[in-house]
This record gives C-alpha cells, structure tokens and sequence, in this order.
C-alpha cells in the first residue's frame, strides 16, 4: 500500500514536470513581406494576432562585411518613413506588451547573404571580439532578446564559405557563448541549420555547437524544388516506399532522416526545432504529360502567386485559395505524409503542380517532433500563414494555431486522431467560395476569434505563466497524494 502511495507520488511528480517543460514555437518574420502590394492586408510585425510564438525572429539583417557591424538592412526597420511608419523594430517589440514571456531575436545571413561577412568574423581573434561587441551594442540599442546566425553555410566551400569553417565557426560559437553568458540577463543564442548530412559533417562539430547555442532551428524543408526538373514534395516526412526510383541523393531527403542524423551526431533533442515551411514548392508540368504524380517531368517553376509574387514558391494561404477558387486538386502522399496540388487543366501547357504542408501534415509533423522529445517547432514564415483568415476558411493564422495546439496537447490519442480525421470530413464537406479580398486591417484591435481547435489549457497558453504555475502544482500533487 505504501510502495504504492510513493509509486504515484513519482508519477504525479514526473507528470506535473513533464507538462510544465517550456517547448518552442520559434516564428519568423520576413522583412520584404511589407512589400507585397496587394489588396491583402500587410503583416506587419505589431498586427501579429496570433500569441503562439514564443520566440520571434525578425529576418534578416545585414553584416557588414567591413565592420563586421550588424545594420538593419532598410531605412524603416530603425526610422519613421512615409510608407511605413513605425518602424518595424519597434513594431515588433511592441508585442511583448501583450505577451510579455515572447522573445524578440534579430536573425542575420540567409541564402541571399553568402559566406562573405562570416568568413570575414572568422578571419582571426580580433575580428571575432569585434564582431561580439558590435552585436552585444545592437541587441541593446534595438532591445532584442538575442541573435540567430543563419549562415548558409559554414563548411559549404561551394557557397564561398572557408574551407577550416567548421573548426572556426565553433569557436566563434564558444566565444558569443561565453561573452554573452558573462551578462546578468544573458542574450540567446540561436541558429538555423541544414538538413542535408553531407553539409552537416562539412559545417559544424555538432555537440559543442549545440552545447552553445540555446536552441538549433533544423530547415527541414526545401528538399524538392524547380532544380530537380521533376515534382516532389517540399518536405517529405519519410522517404517514398519503393527504393527503387531512389538514388543515393533521394535517401536523406526527408524531415525524419535529417532529424535522426542530427540527434545521432550528439544534438540532445531538447535544443532542436523542427523546420516548417508555411509556403509549397511548385512546378509547371512539361509539355503533354498526362501523369500528376510525384516524379513527373516539369519545364520549370510554378507561375508566381498572386500575393507573394515569386515563381517556383506559393505561400499556404495562396495554395488556399487555388484549391478553393480555382478548384485545384489536392491528394496527399502516404509516403511522403504530406500533400501535393496540381490545377485543373491538366495535359495543357501551363499545368501547375505544388507540393506542400497543410494542417493534416503539420499535424503529423509535430506529432513526430513530439515522440522524438524535440524542444519545439520552427516556422519559416509567419507571413505565410493565412494571417488574414480570407483565403483558407480556417481562421486566423490556422497553421500556427494548429501547431501550438498539438505542441501543447497532453492527450495522447483520442483528440490528436480527432484532428487528423476533422481536417479529411472538413475539406471535402466545405462549400467552394468565391475570394474576395476586401478587408482590410484597422488599428482598433480585434478579438481573436477562438475555434474548436483551440480547446487547450489556459496554463499553457503563455509558456512563462506555465512555469510559474509549477508550484501550485506541486502542492496539488501533494494534496492528492495524502488524499490517497
Ligand atoms: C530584407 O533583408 C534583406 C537582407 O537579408 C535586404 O537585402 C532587403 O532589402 C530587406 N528588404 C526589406 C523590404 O526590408
Ligand atoms: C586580424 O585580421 C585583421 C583583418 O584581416 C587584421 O587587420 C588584423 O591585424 C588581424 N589581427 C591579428 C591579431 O592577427
Ligand atoms: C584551404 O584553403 C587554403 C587557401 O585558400 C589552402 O592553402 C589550403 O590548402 C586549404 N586547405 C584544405 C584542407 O583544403
Ligand atoms: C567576462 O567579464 C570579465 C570581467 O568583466 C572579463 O574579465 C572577461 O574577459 C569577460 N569574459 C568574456 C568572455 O567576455
Ligand atoms: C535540370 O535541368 C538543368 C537544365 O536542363 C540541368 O542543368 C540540371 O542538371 C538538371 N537537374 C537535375 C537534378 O537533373
Ligand atoms: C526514421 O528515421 C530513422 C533513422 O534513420 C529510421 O530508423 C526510421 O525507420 C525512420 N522512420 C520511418 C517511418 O521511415
Ligand atoms: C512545349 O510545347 C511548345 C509548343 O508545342 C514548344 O514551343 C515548347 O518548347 C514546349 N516546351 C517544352 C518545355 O517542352
Ligand atoms: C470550379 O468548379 C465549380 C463547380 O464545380 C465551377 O462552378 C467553377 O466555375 C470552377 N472554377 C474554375 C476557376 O474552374
Ligand atoms: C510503406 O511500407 C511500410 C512497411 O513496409 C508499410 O507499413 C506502409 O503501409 C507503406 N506505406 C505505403 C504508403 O504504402
């Protein structure tokens, strides 16, 4: 009886740490999204309804390659303009009046930016004390949290990068590390990083550089593109069943495989996020093809999407509106667990083909990332998201709801296989609507609109004020134990 007693009070123990363990959703933020001219409204940093972030990441700024300086990389990130206002800097600090535990990170590098300033950190011990006192003086004056080396990609000698990056990265890691923990409130330190193998051996000695970092962003995503000249999935969860059209290159090219080599290569699962994109990678099927599946020939990129504006990428909310205005047909893919779209007209020229993430993948997703006891979720972008809730009849934000919502569900089972089965009945049940965008943002704030989907705990909505609770569970915990 007593062996008992103590048996659940380790399990309640065990139970209320368990639930109180500050998981991620890490959002970024991109900064040309201010620049779609469309008759959508603009996201702008401040008119983030969705709280579900806990750590936002407004991307990118610019390394100076001279003065290793980081500089805001347009005029409105730091000054009041006639196009833009506020600037976007204070726009986004503004949030944490409404959730005061969110953290603010300023992301440098992308693919755009190259090798070139991170060599130029690298070059010997003064740089990189340059480089460090530069940034400590930029997140204070701007008041982030701390910073997010997207360098893509150190070791990669293709992209520019230095062929002894590796060892010098790390210790550049080493030395941010220990100069910013120097501080009473240290600054975070934070990346995002490949998933290919190959350049995950060339960039980075995993175990010290996730010993330094505070949390790993793996970009679990654009494993399939235009580049490829056939279809494929942006981001597969598991490799296709049948190894016989693989390849050797084919074999890595899902988000379970670059997860496992990055926990087998010594990242404790707890410091690493699993990528998301918010956006599908498409295609234009060549020439008088009668075949729609994954694998079939194309010409070239996917045609721009009307908002985002860039060929070969359609954002989540564009791929809404194609399948429900344009009758667009979706299938999803067992193998690959994630959904693929092509346009009506197929075998004619312009047949269009997108393969993406929606909320059954998502889903599963993070289901995935769950079982493998990841610290979170990483999203690139949040301005991918239906932000507006216009285009996909899901709500506002509905993927980033979505992935709070089974990130912090403690039900196992019943309500996770409720959401995969409400996804399938509500797609083929909605009535097709005709899209018209005409409302527009206005600066009164507007309630958010709460859905089934949303029937979480209220503890858990705010990862800090889940912290602090932990003590009233434990005396809980305690109660029912001598009420047993
Ligand atoms: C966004 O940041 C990039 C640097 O990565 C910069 O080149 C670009 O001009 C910025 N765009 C806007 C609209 O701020
Ligand atoms: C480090 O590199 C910079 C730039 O190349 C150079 O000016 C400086 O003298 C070097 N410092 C040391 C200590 O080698
Ligand atoms: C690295 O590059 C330098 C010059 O760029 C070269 O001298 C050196 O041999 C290279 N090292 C390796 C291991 O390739
Ligand atoms: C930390 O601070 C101490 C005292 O201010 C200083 O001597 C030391 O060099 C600092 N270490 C780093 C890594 O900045
Ligand atoms: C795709 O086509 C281009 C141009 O025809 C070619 O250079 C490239 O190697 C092809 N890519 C693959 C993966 O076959
Ligand atoms: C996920 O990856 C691991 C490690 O590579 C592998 O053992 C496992 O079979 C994979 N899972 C699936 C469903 O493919
Ligand atoms: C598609 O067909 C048109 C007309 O038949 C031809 O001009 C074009 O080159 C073809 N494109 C491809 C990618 O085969
Ligand atoms: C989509 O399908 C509906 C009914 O099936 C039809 O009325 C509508 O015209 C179609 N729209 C397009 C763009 O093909
Ligand atoms: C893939 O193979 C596994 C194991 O052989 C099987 O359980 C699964 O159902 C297969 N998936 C598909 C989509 O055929």
């Amino acid at each position: 009886m007593h062996l008992c007693r103590l048996q659940l009070f380790f399990f309640f123990v065990l139970l209320s740490y368990v639930s109180t363990i500050d998981m991620r959703i890490v959002c970024y933020y991109t900064n040309w999204s201010v620049y779609r001219v469309t008759d959508i409204p603009i996201l702008y940093p401040d008119k983030i309804k969705s709280l579900h972030c806990t750590h936002m990441h407004i991307a990118f700024a610019v390394i100076n390659p001279v003065t290793l300086r980081i500089e805001p990389s347009e005029k409105h990130d730091t000054h009041y303009t006639d196009a833009f206002d506020t600037p976007l800097y204070l726009r986004m600090n503004s949030l944490k009046k409404r959730k005061s535990s969110l953290k603010i990170l300023v992301a440098v590098g992308g693919w755009t930016a190259g090798s070139e300033a991170f060599n130029n950190i690298l070059t010997n011990s003064s740089t990189r004390t340059l480089f460090i006192r530069h940034t400590k003086q930029f997140l204070r004056q701007w008041n982030f949290d701390g910073i997010d080396l997207d360098w893509e990609f150190p070791g990669d000698i293709e992209r520019g990068a230095m062929n002894n990056s590796r060892e010098q990265f790390n210790i550049l890691i080493k030395e941010i590390h220990e100069s910013f923990h120097n501080e009473s409130n240290p600054f975070l330190l934070t990346a995002a990083v490949t998933a290919d193998p190959t350049k995950i051996d060339q960039g980075y000695v995993v175990p010290d550089f996730c010993h330094y970092l505070d949390y790993v962003s793996v970009m679990t995503y654009d494993y399939y593109g235009t580049w490829d000249n056939v279809t494929g999935i942006n981001a597969p969860l598991y490799g296709r069943n049948s190894s016989a059209e693989d390849d050797d290159d084919g074999q890595w090219k899902n988000v379970n495989t670059s997860i496992h080599y990055w926990l087998s290569k010594g990242c404790p699962a707890n410091k690493l996020n699993l990528g998301l994109a918010l956006y599908g990678r498409s295609f234009t099927l060549a020439n008088g093809t009668d075949s729609v599946s994954i694998g079939t020939e194309t010409s070239g990129r996917g045609l721009a999407g009307p908002f985002t504006k860039e060929s070969g990428t359609l954002a989540y909310f564009e791929i809404c509106q194609k399948l429900r205005v344009h009758n667009w047909t979706r299938v999803f893919d067992a193998d690959a667990q994630a959904p693929y779209a092509f346009s009506s007209s197929v075998n004619s020229l312009d047949t269009q083909w997108v393969g993406y993430d929606d909320l059954q993948s998502v889903t599963v997703k993070v289901l995935h990332a769950k079982t493998l006891d990841l610290g979170g979720i990483m999203v690139w972008s949040i301005d991918q998201d239906d932000y507006s809730g216009l285009f996909c009849g899901q709500g506002e934000f509905p993927v980033i709801r979505r992935i709070h919502d089974i990130l912090f569900s403690t039900d196992k089972n019943n309500k996770q296989n409720s959401f995969l089965t409400t996804q399938a009945t509500k797609f083929r049940t909605k009535p097709r609507v005709s899209f018209v965008p005409i409302q527009r943002f206005t600066t009164k704030r507007q309630k958010i609109t709460l859905t089934s989907m949303q029937s979480i705990p209220k503890s858990k909505i705010f990862n800090r004020g889940a912290k602090k609770n932990s003590p009233f569970y434990f005396l809980f915990i305690v109660w029912v134990y001598y009420l047993i």
